[in-house]
Protein backbone atom coordinates (compact mmCIF):
# COMPACT_ATOMS: atom_id res chain seq x y z
CA UNK A 1 0.00 0.00 0.00
CA UNK A 2 1.26 3.84 -0.31
CA UNK A 3 1.38 5.70 2.64
CA UNK A 4 2.26 8.99 3.26
CA UNK A 5 5.76 11.08 4.18
CA UNK A 6 4.91 11.53 7.42
CA UNK A 7 4.05 7.64 8.02
CA UNK A 8 6.36 5.09 9.45
CA UNK A 9 6.93 3.07 6.01
CA UNK A 10 4.85 -0.67 6.58
CA UNK A 11 7.36 -2.11 4.48
CA UNK A 12 10.82 -1.19 5.59
CA UNK A 13 9.81 -0.48 9.18
CA UNK A 14 12.89 2.54 9.79
CA UNK A 15 10.37 5.25 10.34
CA UNK A 16 8.96 8.21 8.06
CA UNK A 17 11.06 8.27 4.29
CA UNK A 18 9.63 10.12 1.20
CA UNK A 19 10.69 6.93 -0.66
CA UNK A 20 7.32 5.41 -1.13
CA UNK A 21 7.39 1.27 -0.80
CA UNK A 22 4.16 -0.56 -1.96
CA UNK A 23 3.46 -4.14 -1.77
CA UNK A 24 1.68 -4.38 -4.70
CA UNK A 25 0.32 -8.16 -3.77
CA UNK A 26 -1.24 -8.30 -0.41
CA UNK A 27 -3.49 -11.02 1.66
CA UNK A 28 -0.90 -13.94 0.48
CA UNK A 29 -2.20 -14.33 -2.85
CA UNK A 30 1.04 -14.36 -4.27
CA UNK A 31 3.50 -16.63 -3.13
CA UNK A 32 6.25 -13.87 -4.60
CA UNK A 33 4.98 -10.09 -4.45
CA UNK A 34 7.08 -7.55 -6.31
CA UNK A 35 8.11 -5.01 -3.46
CA UNK A 36 7.34 -1.72 -5.37
CA UNK A 37 9.94 1.16 -4.13
CA UNK A 38 9.69 4.60 -5.98
CA UNK A 39 12.02 6.90 -5.46
CA UNK A 40 11.18 10.33 -4.50
CA UNK A 41 13.54 12.77 -4.61
CA UNK A 42 14.61 16.25 -6.28
CA UNK A 43 17.56 14.82 -7.96
CA UNK A 44 16.10 12.28 -9.45
CA UNK A 45 12.99 13.58 -10.61
CA UNK A 46 15.30 16.55 -12.05
CA UNK A 47 17.37 13.97 -14.28
CA UNK A 48 13.87 11.99 -15.02
CA UNK A 49 12.74 15.30 -16.44
CA UNK A 50 16.02 15.62 -18.38
CA UNK A 51 15.98 12.18 -19.92
CA UNK A 52 12.41 12.55 -21.04
CA UNK A 53 12.96 15.33 -22.70
CA UNK A 54 12.82 14.93 -26.56
CA UNK A 55 15.75 17.58 -26.99
CA UNK A 56 18.22 15.64 -24.93
CA UNK A 57 20.91 14.35 -26.99
CA UNK A 58 22.59 10.88 -26.88
CA UNK A 59 26.13 12.07 -24.75
CA UNK A 60 23.87 13.63 -22.13
CA UNK A 61 20.77 11.26 -22.21
CA UNK A 62 24.47 8.47 -21.11
CA UNK A 63 25.49 10.82 -18.74
CA UNK A 64 22.08 10.84 -17.17
CA UNK A 65 20.89 7.47 -17.52
CA UNK A 66 24.35 6.55 -15.01
CA UNK A 67 24.09 9.35 -12.53
CA UNK A 68 20.28 8.30 -11.90
CA UNK A 69 21.12 4.72 -11.58
CA UNK A 70 23.35 5.51 -9.19
CA UNK A 71 20.96 7.22 -6.92
CA UNK A 72 18.43 4.61 -7.91
CA UNK A 73 20.79 1.60 -6.85
CA UNK A 74 21.52 3.81 -3.08
CA UNK A 75 18.24 2.60 -2.52
CA UNK A 76 17.97 -0.88 -4.06
CA UNK A 77 21.69 -1.52 -2.80
CA UNK A 78 19.46 -1.35 1.11
CA UNK A 79 19.82 -5.03 1.32
CA UNK A 80 23.32 -5.69 0.36
CA UNK A 81 24.93 -8.39 2.61
CA UNK A 82 28.03 -6.57 4.91
CA UNK A 83 29.62 -8.61 7.08
CA UNK A 84 31.55 -6.64 10.95
CA UNK A 85 35.37 -5.97 10.52
CA UNK A 86 37.39 -3.63 12.27
CA UNK A 87 39.76 -1.08 10.53
CA UNK A 88 42.66 0.93 12.17
CA UNK A 89 42.34 4.31 11.62
CA UNK A 90 45.28 6.82 12.18
CA UNK A 91 44.43 7.61 15.47
CA UNK A 92 42.55 3.99 16.77
CA UNK A 93 40.26 0.98 15.63
CA UNK A 94 36.81 1.39 14.37
CA UNK A 95 34.36 -0.69 14.12
CA UNK A 96 32.81 -1.21 10.38
CA UNK A 97 31.51 -2.60 7.80
CA UNK A 98 32.19 -4.36 4.18
CA UNK A 99 30.18 -6.30 2.06
CA UNK A 100 30.16 -9.65 2.59
CA UNK A 101 31.25 -12.44 0.12
CA UNK A 102 29.87 -14.10 -2.39
CA UNK A 103 29.82 -10.65 -4.13
CA UNK A 104 26.55 -8.89 -5.36
CA UNK A 105 25.64 -9.92 -9.01
CA UNK A 106 25.00 -6.71 -11.19
CA UNK A 107 23.13 -8.39 -14.49
CA UNK A 108 22.13 -5.72 -17.41
CA UNK A 109 19.70 -6.82 -19.80
CA UNK A 110 20.97 -5.78 -23.26
CA UNK A 111 20.64 -3.69 -24.88
CA UNK A 112 19.30 -1.01 -23.44
CA UNK A 113 20.37 -2.13 -19.87
CA UNK A 114 23.75 -1.64 -20.48
CA UNK A 115 23.43 2.13 -20.50
CA UNK A 116 22.86 1.43 -16.60
CA UNK A 117 25.84 -0.48 -15.83
CA UNK A 118 28.35 2.23 -15.15
CA UNK A 119 26.12 4.04 -12.82
CA UNK A 120 25.69 0.64 -10.45
CA UNK A 121 29.33 -0.32 -10.62
CA UNK A 122 30.03 3.13 -9.55
CA UNK A 123 28.64 2.54 -6.41
CA UNK A 124 29.46 -1.19 -5.97
CA UNK A 125 32.85 -1.99 -7.94
CA UNK A 126 33.52 -5.04 -6.85
CA UNK A 127 30.02 -6.49 -7.66
CA UNK A 128 30.26 -8.98 -10.41
CA UNK A 129 28.87 -8.63 -13.82
CA UNK A 130 26.61 -10.61 -15.88
CA UNK A 131 24.32 -10.18 -18.91
CA UNK A 132 21.08 -11.38 -20.54
CA UNK A 133 19.95 -10.93 -23.78
CA UNK A 134 16.51 -10.56 -24.39
CA UNK A 135 14.52 -9.13 -27.21
CA UNK A 136 10.75 -8.44 -27.37
CA UNK A 137 8.81 -9.27 -30.89
CA UNK A 138 7.37 -6.04 -31.47
CA UNK A 139 4.39 -7.88 -32.43
CA UNK A 140 3.59 -10.23 -30.16
CA UNK A 141 5.40 -8.41 -27.33
CA UNK A 142 6.72 -11.52 -26.20
CA UNK A 143 10.82 -11.98 -24.42
CA UNK A 144 13.01 -14.82 -25.58
CA UNK A 145 16.69 -15.02 -24.65
CA UNK A 146 19.17 -14.63 -27.42
CA UNK A 147 22.17 -14.61 -25.05
CA UNK A 148 23.33 -14.76 -21.47
CA UNK A 149 26.66 -15.05 -19.47
CA UNK A 150 26.08 -16.00 -16.24
CA UNK A 151 27.67 -17.74 -13.32
CA UNK A 152 25.94 -21.34 -13.67
CA UNK A 153 25.12 -21.61 -9.64
CA UNK A 154 23.57 -17.91 -8.09
CA UNK A 155 22.36 -19.52 -5.13
CA UNK A 156 23.31 -17.44 -1.85
CA UNK A 157 23.72 -14.78 -4.60
CA UNK A 158 22.11 -11.21 -4.28
CA UNK A 159 20.85 -10.29 -8.10
CA UNK A 160 20.45 -6.99 -9.30
CA UNK A 161 18.94 -6.61 -12.68
CA UNK A 162 18.85 -3.41 -15.16
CA UNK A 163 16.34 -3.12 -17.55
CA UNK A 164 15.47 0.69 -17.98
CA UNK A 165 12.00 0.59 -18.97
CA UNK A 166 8.98 -1.73 -17.10
CA UNK A 167 6.62 -1.55 -19.76
CA UNK A 168 4.53 -5.06 -20.88
CA UNK A 169 6.67 -6.33 -18.20
CA UNK A 170 7.41 -10.07 -20.23
CA UNK A 171 11.24 -8.75 -20.46
CA UNK A 172 12.10 -8.44 -16.93
CA UNK A 173 9.57 -11.31 -15.90
CA UNK A 174 11.72 -13.82 -18.41
CA UNK A 175 14.67 -12.88 -16.99
CA UNK A 176 14.16 -13.10 -13.28
CA UNK A 177 12.59 -16.56 -13.95
CA UNK A 178 16.21 -17.13 -15.80
CA UNK A 179 18.28 -16.04 -12.39
CA UNK A 180 15.49 -18.28 -10.34
CA UNK A 181 15.99 -21.37 -12.54
CA UNK A 182 19.99 -20.31 -11.73
CA UNK A 183 19.49 -20.52 -7.98
CA UNK A 184 19.11 -17.12 -7.29
CA UNK A 185 17.12 -15.93 -4.25
CA UNK A 186 17.52 -12.55 -3.99
CA UNK A 187 16.66 -10.19 -6.76
CA UNK A 188 16.38 -6.32 -7.47
CA UNK A 189 15.01 -4.65 -10.01
CA UNK A 190 16.07 -1.40 -11.07
CA UNK A 191 14.46 0.19 -13.95
CA UNK A 192 14.50 4.25 -14.53
CA UNK A 193 10.72 4.15 -15.35
CA UNK A 194 7.95 1.68 -14.96
CA UNK A 195 4.45 1.44 -16.32
CA UNK A 196 1.43 0.20 -13.93
CA UNK A 197 0.86 -2.70 -16.82
CA UNK A 198 4.15 -3.84 -16.50
CA UNK A 199 4.24 -3.95 -12.84
CA UNK A 200 0.83 -5.69 -12.35
CA UNK A 201 2.35 -8.51 -15.15
CA UNK A 202 5.50 -9.08 -13.55
CA UNK A 203 3.56 -9.65 -10.26
CA UNK A 204 1.34 -11.99 -11.99
CA UNK A 205 4.01 -13.67 -14.02
CA UNK A 206 6.05 -14.30 -10.78
CA UNK A 207 3.31 -15.55 -8.17
CA UNK A 208 4.67 -18.86 -8.14
CA UNK A 209 7.93 -18.07 -7.67
CA UNK A 210 9.18 -18.79 -3.68
CA UNK A 211 11.63 -15.96 -4.58
CA UNK A 212 11.07 -12.67 -3.50
CA UNK A 213 11.46 -9.86 -5.65
CA UNK A 214 11.88 -6.04 -5.24
CA UNK A 215 11.58 -3.65 -8.04
CA UNK A 216 13.09 -0.21 -7.95
CA UNK A 217 12.87 2.61 -10.23
CA UNK A 218 11.98 6.49 -10.53
CA UNK A 219 8.49 6.92 -11.09
CA UNK A 220 5.33 4.94 -12.23
CA UNK A 221 3.91 6.28 -15.28
CA UNK A 222 0.10 6.16 -16.99
CA UNK A 223 0.25 3.49 -19.16
CA UNK A 224 1.41 1.70 -22.48
CA UNK A 225 0.45 2.73 -25.90
CA UNK A 226 -0.52 0.04 -28.61
CA UNK A 227 2.84 -0.06 -29.50
CA UNK A 228 4.03 -0.98 -26.18
CA UNK A 229 5.39 2.37 -25.32
CA UNK A 230 5.24 3.74 -21.98
CA UNK A 231 3.59 7.20 -21.84
CA UNK A 232 4.71 9.95 -21.76
CA UNK A 233 7.97 8.02 -20.64
CA UNK A 234 11.16 8.56 -22.49
CA UNK A 235 10.93 7.29 -26.14
CA UNK A 236 12.96 4.13 -26.73
CA UNK A 237 15.49 3.87 -24.14
CA UNK A 238 18.15 2.12 -26.51
CA UNK A 239 17.57 3.76 -29.56
CA UNK A 240 18.36 7.11 -27.21
CA UNK A 241 21.31 5.59 -25.14
CA UNK A 242 22.69 4.70 -28.23
CA UNK A 243 21.81 7.68 -31.32
CA UNK A 244 19.68 5.38 -33.60
CA UNK A 245 16.84 7.87 -34.47
N1 LIG B 1 11.11 0.08 -24.21
C1 LIG B 1 11.51 1.36 -24.35
O1 LIG B 1 12.68 1.63 -24.63
N2 LIG B 1 10.59 2.35 -24.18
C2 LIG B 1 9.31 2.11 -23.86
O2 LIG B 1 8.54 3.06 -23.69
C3 LIG B 1 8.91 0.76 -23.72
C4 LIG B 1 9.82 -0.23 -23.90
Amino acid sequence: RNHGPDEPCPSCQTGPRTTTRIRTASGGRYRSPVDLCIVDHPLVAHKLTTLRDERTDSPTFRRLTEELVTLLAYEATRGVRVAPVTVQTPVGAAEGVKLAPPRPLVVPILRAGLGMLEGMTRLMPTAEVGFVGMVRDEQTLVASTYAERLPDDLSGRQCYVLDPMLATGGTLAEAVRFLVRRGADHITCICLLAAPEGIDRITALLQDLEVPCTLVTAAVDERLDERGYIVPGLGDAGDRLYGVV
